[in-house]
């Protein structure tokens, strides 16, 4: 039987204690970025780490046999096909190639197209630039995963996905300090008429009168969204002096307490904000949240960003508040169609337009890749759902008691699709975890 590496067993024991890397660089007292070595099994921990490792595993009573199990059936047989449909880090491919016998097919190596290279395939990994939905699922009878590198997954059709009993995954949480951290650049930008600044300074002129600015000190941020991006632009909003209010169906008034944030209704946010900032993923309810409604009932002289979805703002109610004054500026990541081309906000010299990098630092997309292809790759190799939008995480002994019923579950459903009672026998299929 093969032992499990210490990256694999250190990944293991992370996701069953819910640990960030961080959180377990501190139990390990090593730097975080060396828990992001170890399991992508670079680096050689020192024995005091590996010692500090047991105990811990020790006193949790963390175990690996089972894994040991899975991974030498694992290892018996199951050759995986990866295609990764868009461009990611080397360390990214680093985690898939490891693995002996996988093929790994990156976004140059597709000769002839995405479909075709689908047909054999275990798992797609894409960015948010590869639309995967129904007709392209159709040409991977064998998929069993879709991995999104990043956290917006409208690019992926879930629904359909499910259909066909292929799980998709994100990766919440691993860009959220990036987007943070342009969140408050634009808000500094706005406030301080950085793009003013820099463009007649490059165009030789003093304009030093007309670029009075705002402080930050003193006003009502508020945060529409309070999940790990919302958070850490709180955090950070903080050290500016700003008070802070958010609004979140799903954050409890005590969690968003702890983070230095008053919770109150959407109505009071919208009323109440200096500044807004717009951290909510895309839904029904969520689209056009930012409405000729919402706009008049802001505070005039309000400034807005959006890093999230550009499908949460109503633009023509948006480009005639900006025009009137009633909003004083707004920067804009998100675009209902990107690449946005003619957008009517490239005329407005109040809006800060950039072109969706909120994610897109090299740490965030190393960390997104990476936290991609590790969760890929134990859902393949163990059965261990992480971060799925379409089912439920489960443990790899969850999984191991649950697979016989899923088992079932997907027979019953291929038997009654057969039996012409099910509907669309083309999705139904075993769900092949
Ligand atoms: C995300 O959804 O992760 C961000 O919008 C960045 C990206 O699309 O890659």
């Amino acid at each position: 039987m093969p032992e499990l590496s210490f990256g694999e067993k250190l990944l293991i024991a992370r996701k069953q204690l819910n640990l960030f890397s961080y959180q377990m660089a501190e139990q390990l007292g090593v730097h975080p970025n060396s828990i992001s070595k170890y399991e992508r099994g670079e680096g050689k921990p020192h024995a005091a780490v590996l010692r500090m490792f047991d105990l811990l595993c020790e006193k949790h009573n963390i175990r690996f046999d089972e894994f040991e199990a899975g991974s030498a059936a694992a290892d018996k047989g199951d050759k995986m096909k990866i295609v990764l449909a868009e461009k990611v880090s080397p360390a990214t491919l680093a985690v898939f190639s490891a693995e002996p016998g996988w093929e790994v097919l990156t976004h140059d190596q597709l000769p002839n197209g995405l479909p075709a290279a689908l047909a054999d395939a275990d798992a797609l990994v894409v960015r948010s630039a590869v639309q995967v939905d129904d007709a392209l699922m159709e040409h991977a009878p064998k998929l069993r995963v879709v991995g999104r590198a990043g956290v917006g997954v409208d690019n992926i059709d879930a629904e359909a996905a499910t259909r066909r009993g292929v799980v998709v995954m994100n990766t919440p949480g691993a860009n959220a300090v990036a987007v943070a951290e342009l969140t408050i650049g634009l808000m500094l930008a706005l406030a301080r008429k950085l793009p003013a600044a820099n463009s007649t300074m490059h165009a030789g002129k003093w304009e030093k009168k007309s670029l009075q600015g705002a402080e930050l000190r003193g006003k009502t941020l508020g945060i529409l969204g309070l999940g790990r991006i919302g958070l850490e632009v709180a955090k950070r909003a903080r050290g500016f002096g700003l008070e802070i209010i958010g609004s979140d169906p799903f954050v409890s008034a005590a969690v968003a307490r702890e983070n230095g944030i008053k919770l109150v209704s959407l109505d009071e946010l919208i009323a109440g904000s200096d500044y807004i900032t717009l951290h909510v993923g895309l839904t029904p309810q969520t689209t056009g949240v930012i409405n000729a409604k919402t706009l008049a009932a802001m505070k005039k002289g309000v400034r807005i960003i959006n890093c999230a979805r550009g499908e949460l703002v109503e633009d023509a109610a948006l480009v005639a508040a900006l025009k009137s004054g009633q909003v004083a500026g707004a920067a804009l990541d998100v675009f209902v169609e990107e690449p946005a081309k003619n957008t009517p906000f490239a005329e407005l010299d109040n809006v800060i337009l950039t072109p969706h990098i909120a994610g897109s630092t090299a740490e965030a997309q190393e960390a997104v890749g990476i936290q991609i292809a590790m969760q890929v790759r134990e859902y393949l190799k163990l059965g261990v759902v992480q971060n799925a939008v379409n089912l439920p995480s489960l443990s790899h002994e969850e999984y191991v008691q649950l697979a016989p019923y899923i088992d079932l579950a997907g027979r019953l459903g291929s038997f009654m699709a057969q039996a012409g009672k099910g509907g669309d026998e083309r999705g139904v299929r075993r769900l092949p975890l």
